[in-house]
């Protein structure tokens, strides 16, 4: 079958690998790629948010199945378009794609499913949402309703901070996404993340991860969007995952279908674990960049046939084959990240290095000039490894970083600390 994949990170860079392997994958494009991309599929030019020429395209190109690897095209409504025009297609409508879209929505959602999730009110006035900040005092949580590019989080320890938050979220700090804020109660313990697909009614695991987001070692200085990750995650043990999918996920989903908008996709639930309970921080409309690509690296092949059956509504025929491995991904980012940085600095050294089942380096913003690679965005390269042990995956994963020259970039060098 010829296949379409939007987006051009690194998370369609490891969709892109694992789907290549399935024997049903005759033709792979991905809009717009890059230059990893473009060594195992052929990039296209179309833009992945607008429905219509993405539409047309696949029409030109016989495409038989699209996956939708970010956010914005889902919220952007691509998944209806194509589904409008009878072509099967990885990804949330618009309307269940909210869950990741509007924060106050999936408060509602998790509401009417009695799902455990963080205390909360929602304003869309500055005045009574400082007096509501200042009745309940610090630590508390403030957010943008909307999508911002992962940046709408303020998680205040101190009163002036949430303060100060209001004032540059209803300042027009993210445009439209902040005309709403929903302010939650602060929760304590480990994070970690769940994945699960879901076909509009069958929920099936396939598995737990966690990532990193502040920029330096141990956890210090700015967030990003994430510099590494590993998967599974220890803190999101079998009996938690069961507890998290009976009493958050599942419920979730009902009620999404019970409201006529059926959830379809890859459902990232982000979770807050502290004393063997599991409580909801956010739901994603998409697999996580980076833990994508240590999911994509433990699942393979198989993956294809777990999409399309997502795609088709025969979940409740598939099954997940489990290796009992481990996968680690270092994400390599240019000098400044999440910062200023500059593009276009040369990567050599990647020639070198294996390319193989239990070593992979998935490009996540890099583009080609003649045969020479060059940074092309914040988070760059991510390295990626798998092994018995998460210790045999972080020592090929940091073995490969070793090989890599790139004197503009740099990465975490404890990615896995904790379960390590
Ligand atoms: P979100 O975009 O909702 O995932 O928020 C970004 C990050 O902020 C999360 O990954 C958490 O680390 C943190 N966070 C969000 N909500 C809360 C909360 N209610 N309590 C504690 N931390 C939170
Ligand atoms: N790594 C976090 C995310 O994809 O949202």
């Amino acid at each position: 079958m010829n296949i379409l994949i939007l987006g051009g990170g690194g998370r369609e860079h490891a969709l892109a690998w694992a789907i290549k392997q399935n024997p049903k994958c005759d033709k792979l494009i991905v809009a717009p790629g890059n230059a990893g991309i473009a060594a195992i599929a052929e990039c296209a030019s179309v833009n992945p948010e607008d429905g219509a020429a993405v539409v047309a395209f696949c029409e030109e190109n016989a495409i038989d199945f699209v996956v939708i690897g970010p956010e914005a095209p889902l919220a952007a409504g691509v998944a209806d378009a194509l589904r409008a025009a009878g072509i099967l297609c990885f990804g949330p409508s618009a309307e269940a794609a909210r869950l990741e879209a509007s924060k106050a929505f999936t408060k509602e959602i998790c509401d009417a499913a009695k799902a455990p999730t963080a205390g909360y009110a929602r304003f869309d006035d500055l005045a009574a949402a400082k007096a509501y900040v200042t009745e309940q005092g610090a630590p508390i949580v403030v957010k943008a309703d909307g999508l911002a590019a992962g940046k709408g989080v303020i998680v205040a320890m101190t009163l002036a901070e949430a303060l100060d938050g209001l004032d540059e979220i209803f300042g027009g700090a993210f445009g439209a996404a902040g005309a709403e804020v929903v302010i939650e109660e602060f929760m304590e313990g480990e994070e970690a993340s769940f994945f699960v697909l879901v076909d509009g009614e069958t929920c099936l695991p396939i598995g737990t991860a966690q990532d990193h987001k502040r920029v330096g070692d141990g956890d210090t200085g700015p967030n990003t969007g994430g510099m590494g990750a590993y998967s599974p995650a220890p803190v999101l043990t079998d009996a938690i995952a069961q507890q998290a999918l009976d009493l958050i996920v599942r419920p979730t989903m009902a009620e999404m279908a019970r409201r006529g908008t059926p959830y379809q996709g890859v459902l990232y639930a982000g979770l807050m674990i502290k004393d063997g309970v599991a409580r909801l921080v956010e739901y994603n409309a998409r697999f996580g960049d980076p833990e994508c690509q240590v999911l994509m690296m433990r699942l393979g092949a198989q993956v294809l046939d777990l999409l399309l059956a997502v795609a088709e509504g025969r979940l409740a025929e598939a099954r997940v084959n489990w290796a009992d491995d481990h996968a680690m991904t270092v994400v390599m980012a240019a000098a400044g990240y999440p910062g200023a940085y500059a593009k276009g600095s040369e990567i050599k050294g990647l020639d070198a290095l294996p390319e193989d089942s239990f070593n992979m380096v998935f490009h996540a913003g890099t583009k080609d000039d003649h045969g020479r690679i060059l940074s092309n965005g914040g988070r760059v390269l991510n390295v990626t490894a798998r092994g018995a042990t998460l210790a045999e995956a972080h020592a090929r994963a940091y073995a490969m970083v070793d090989g890599i020259d790139w004197p503009e970039g740099f990465c975490r060098r404890d990615i896995g600390w904790r379960a390590l």
